[in-house]
Order: structure tokens, then C-alpha cells, then sequence
């Protein structure tokens, strides 16, 4: 790649996988990881960050599988800069058609003082080293200096400079802690551009967080001064307040083409399917007035508006629903459907399951169909996603009755299936959700702590499918379970059941210390 800012292709990095799940709750296991990738490659994202492979043997894994399945986008490591870090990383990457190590120090007085408790000298050998070390595994290094917003101007040039001598072809601008301001950072690239001599041989990226609320806006100034490169995440997911989202970013270079004159490779209609799967895996609901994917976002309330719609459109809209992939909710079949037509109707929502899977799905849609007097696309899929979800589960829910009421005592009689064997228990508690919950602990007796108890409705009416996620957190990790059903009750033992397959096969997380990216 050659560092040319007069192309206007922006590279898009999507570090959903990385920086998104270091949000405290949204950890994802291998196959949500693969899920998310399918869809992000489908999406057309140019690079994807999969994950930190020292920070754990599951994030190794992850990077591996990601590096086996994605075959356009470029898979992204990421690594400190140590060799350790930087041989983790190459080795997790070794399947993968294009592989990038990322590579990163701290460079700011604070990091460098507090945090490293390193000279700004051994700072700048370290960055040295790191990249030419990193070279050794790859041609596609990226190098990042950490808080990179509040280095000195003087040690960022010749940090960078040093950085591209050895051998790194991009160079990311960490906003790490979401302070700068937008003038600010379009300046601090620009500022890049012209002082480091070498800046032609590598490509700028932007990486904003959002603490200010900002990230967006920075990434596109970062754009403007010279960046072709954005870093962000689908529903702007990160740690604290998140990174750039990425449909935002997107949509705003697409809406604004008159000012913002630059492509990038993505398939716009992919981004609602993007935001509804990873608000389903992390249990992160998107609020209804957020940019772009909220529920909201192209909800027209007032007569004024209304008005102004039907007769032009554009009177009050600057993007259509379908640009995104929103399409209207779509009445599917009902009971009297067959399984071909099933099957099309899940290749038209993009699921390519396997047999066992459609036919287990397609005995729950007929399930549905009986108890619903609308069955819609948005049913469908939550429906499809929860069969999926939970394919690898060793305990599965079989049944629940419960009683409940103001005239107590609130009962669940549940059956589970445990590793082959139905096991039943009645157990009463405080509320029907207490006692289902109640029960799933006697039958499988844990000491997980639950975190989160979310219901959403899938779509209008009170015979709407629900969909609730629930997170549990055991010594210090946190898994999220979701399930679907229109009996909530149901849908929560489901979820609760789905957390505690995922937490019995969560990896021992080896965590290193500093790990701050
Ligand atoms: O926010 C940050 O500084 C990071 C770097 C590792 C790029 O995530
Ligand atoms: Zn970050």
C-alpha cells in the first residue's frame, strides 16, 4: 500500500472484535466472533481487527478462526510492543490470506511517565525494534502511538518517522482518551502529513473514542487533513464510551459526497443487519434515537414531518431506510407454509444453515405461526438467531410452567436437558423471573452473579416474540445469553440457560497487565 493521500478510497478498519469488545460485558465467544466476520466481509470492511492474541488463548483462537474464514478483508492482530506480543500475533495470523500485525507503545509524557515508566528515548527504540520485528512476519505492519492526541508534536514526528523507516505502511492516530476536538485533530494529522519527511510511504488512519461524543467528527476531519484510514466499530462499541461507529461514519461520507468527497468499499445495506446481530450477541441495545440504526432514525412522529413526507420524501429525509438496509417489516408466512418456502425465506434474510438447524427452526417458526397471528421478518431472524446461538449448548431448555400472580406464591416448574439427561425441579421465588431462575440454579447448582436482565419486544403488539439477554459474571468475567419466545418467561429461562453454556466454556482469560489499549 502506498501512503498517497491523492487517492480518495478511505480503508476501512473495523475493530469491533478488538477495541468493541474490551467494553466492560460485551465479550464474544469464537462463534459470535465468526458470525460478526462473515457479516463484516459481506459488508465489504477492508480490515478487520480480531482480536489481541496475547491477551488470552480465546483471543488467539479467535484471531485464528477469523484468519481461516475471512478470505477478502485483511485480519489484523494486535500487539504490544514486546516480541512476545509481536510472535503471539504472527502466529495467530499464520492462516490468514492477508494478515496484518498491529503494533502499538504509548507516547504521550503521561503513558510514558506513569504508565511504561520509560525515557521518551527508549520509547522511540521500542518503536523501532517493534516495527522492524514485526516485519519479520509480515509486509503489512501498522503502528500506533497510544494517546497519540496528547504526544508532543516533536516526539510523534519522530516517532512516526522512525516508525515508517522500519517498515510500518500505515499509521494510526490514536485519540485514545476522546479528548481531542475536531479542528484539533484534522490539524494534528495535517500536521503529520507535511512535517514527517517520509509520510508518502504509509497510509494515516484515524482512531477516535468518543468520550466527548466527538469520534465521529474527528475521524471525518481526520479524513479531510490527509487520514485514509478510519478505525471504528458497528454501533460505535469500544471501550468506555466506545470508538467511531462505523454506519455513522459511513453514511455521513455517503449523505455529504458534496464535502466529503472520498469512497470506501461498503455495502450500506448490510448495516442494520450489522447492528441488530451485534446488539443481539453483546446484549449492548442500540438507543432508539441513535444515528443511523436507531429504532428511531427514520421514524417520522409529528404532523409537520408526516406532512412534509408525503408530499417529497427529502423534505425531512437526508438518507432512505433502504440505503441502510431497513425495509419495511414484511409479513412472512404463516402457519400453512411449507419448508421450501421457508428455507428461501431464510436465504433471502441471508442465513445459510445447515439441515439440522432448518428443521429445528422451521418446527419453532411453525410453533410461532400458531401462537401469532403475524408472523414478520424481524420474528424470523429472531427467531433463526437463537437456534444458532445456541447450536453448541450442552444444557437446553425443555420446558417451564410457571405460576404466578398476586396471590403467591410464584412457582416454576422447569425441565432442562443437562448433557443428554431431562432433569426437572419446581422452585418457587420472589416473581415469576426469581423462580425460573431459581430453578436453573438447583438443577445447575453455580455461583454466577446475574448482572443483566434485558426484555425487548421484536416487534409491536402483545403477541410479540421476546427477546431478552441476560449476563451472568463469574470470578470477574461476564458472558451474555439471549433467548426468544413470545412467552417471556421462556425467553428468559432460554437466555439464562444460553449464559451458562457460554460462561462453562469460557477460556481461562490470561490477561497481561497494561493491556489499555
Ligand atoms: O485507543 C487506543 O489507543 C487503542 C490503540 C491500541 C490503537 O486502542
Ligand atoms: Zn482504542
Amino acid at each position: 500500500m502506498s501512503g498517497s493521500t491523492e487517492s480518495n478510497q478511505v480503508v476501512i478498519f473495523d475493530t469491533t472484535l478488538r477495541d468493541g469488545e474490551q467494553s466492560p460485558g460485551a465479550s464474544m465467544n469464537l462463534e459470535e466472533k465468526l458470525k460478526i466476520s462473515e457479516l463484516l466481509e459481506e459488508m465489504g470492511v477492508d480490515v478487520i481487527e480480531a482480536g489481541f492474541p496475547i491477551a488470552s488463548n480465546g483471543d488467539f483462537e479467535s484471531v485464528t478462526e477469523v484468519a481461516k474464514l475471512v478470505k477478502d478483508a485483511v485480519v489484523c492482530g494486535l500487539a504490544r510492543s514486546a516480541r512476545g506480543d509481536i510472535e503471539r500475533a504472527a502466529e495467530a495470523l499464520k492462516p490468514a490470506a492477508q494478515a496484518r500485525i498491529h503494533t502499538f507503545i504509548s507516547t504521550s509524557p503521561l503513558h510514558m511517565k506513569f504508565k511504561l515508566q520509560m525515557e521518551p528515548d527508549d520509547v522511540y527504540q521500542a518503536v523501532i525494534d517493534s516495527v522492524s520485528y514485526a516485519r519479520n512476519f509480515t509486509d503489512n505492519v501498522e503502528w500506533s502511538p497510544e494517546d497519540g492526541s496528547r504526544t508532543e508534536h516533536d516526539f510523534l514526528c519522530r516517532c512516526v518517522e522512525a516508525a515508517i523507516n522500519a517498515g510500518a505502511t500505515t499509521i494510526n492516530i490514536p485519540d485514545t482518551v476522546g479528548y481531542a476536538l475536531p479542528d484539533e485533530f484534522g490539524a494534528l494529522i495535517a500536521m503529520l502529513v507535511e512535517r514527517v519527511p517520509n509520510s508518502d510511504k504509509a497510509i494515516y488512519s484515524t482512531h477516535c473514542h468518543n468520550d466527548l461524543g466527538l469520534a465521529v467528527a474527528n475521524s471525518l476531519a481526520g479524513v479531510v487533513n490527509g487520514a485514509r484510514q478510519i478505525e471504528c466499530t458497528i454501533n460505535g462499541l469500544g471501550e468506555r464510551a466506545g470508538n467511531a461507529a462505523l454506519e455513522e461514519v459511513i453514511m455521513s461520507l455517503r449523505t455529504r459526497q458534496d464535502q466529503l468527497p472520498y469512497s470506501t468499499s461498503i455495502d450500506t445495506e448490510c448495516i442494520t443487519r450489522a447492528s441488530k446481530l451485534v446488539s443481539t450477541i453483546t446484549g449492548f441495545t442500540v438507543q432508539p434515537n441513535k444515528a443511523i440504526v436507531g429504532a428511531n432514525a427514520f421514524a417520522h412522529e409529528s404532523g409537520i414531518h408526516q406532512d412534509g413526507m408525503l408530499k417529497h420524501a427529502q423534505t425531512y429525509e437526508i438518507m432512505t431506510p433502504e440505503s441502510v438496509g431497513l425495509t419495511q417489516s414484511k409479513l412472512v408466512m404463516g402457519k400453512h407454509s411449507g419448508r421450501h418456502a421457508f428455507r428461501i425465506k431464510l436465504n433471502e434474510l441471508g442465513y445459510e444453515l445447515g439441515e439440522n438447524a432448518i428443521q429445528e427452526a422451521f418446527r419453532r417458526f411453525k410453533d410461532l405461526a400458531d401462537k401469532k397471528k403475524e408472523v414478520y421478518d424481524e420474528d424470523l431472524v429472531a427467531l433463526v438467531d437463537d437456534e444458532v446461538l445456541r447450536a453448541n449448548d450442552t444444557i437446553k431448555f425443555e420446558s417451564l410452567m410457571v405460576v404466578c400472580g398476586s396471590k403467591g406464591p410464584q412457582t416454576a416448574d422447569l425441565e432442562l436437558d443437562v448433557d443428554g439427561q431431562i432433569c426437572s425441579v419446581k422452585a418457587e421465588g420472589d416473581g415469576p423471573v426469581d423462580a425460573t431462575f431459581n430453578a436453573i440454579k438447583v438443577l445447575v447448582p453455580h455461583e454466577a452473579r446475574l448482572q443483566l436482565y434485558q426484555v425487548n419486544a421484536v416487534t409491536e403488539g402483545t403477541d410479540a416474540q421476546a427477546e431478552v439477554t441476560v449476563r451472568l459474571e463469574e470470578g470477574g468475567k461476564s458472558v451474555n445469553g439471549q433467548g426468544a419466545d413470545t412467552d417471556t418467561l421462556v425467553a428468559s429461562a432460554r437466555a439464562y440457560v444460553n449464559a451458562l453454556n457460554k460462561l462453562m466454556v469460557k477460556r481461562e482469560k490470561t490477561a497481561p497487565g497494561a493491556l489499555s489499549a
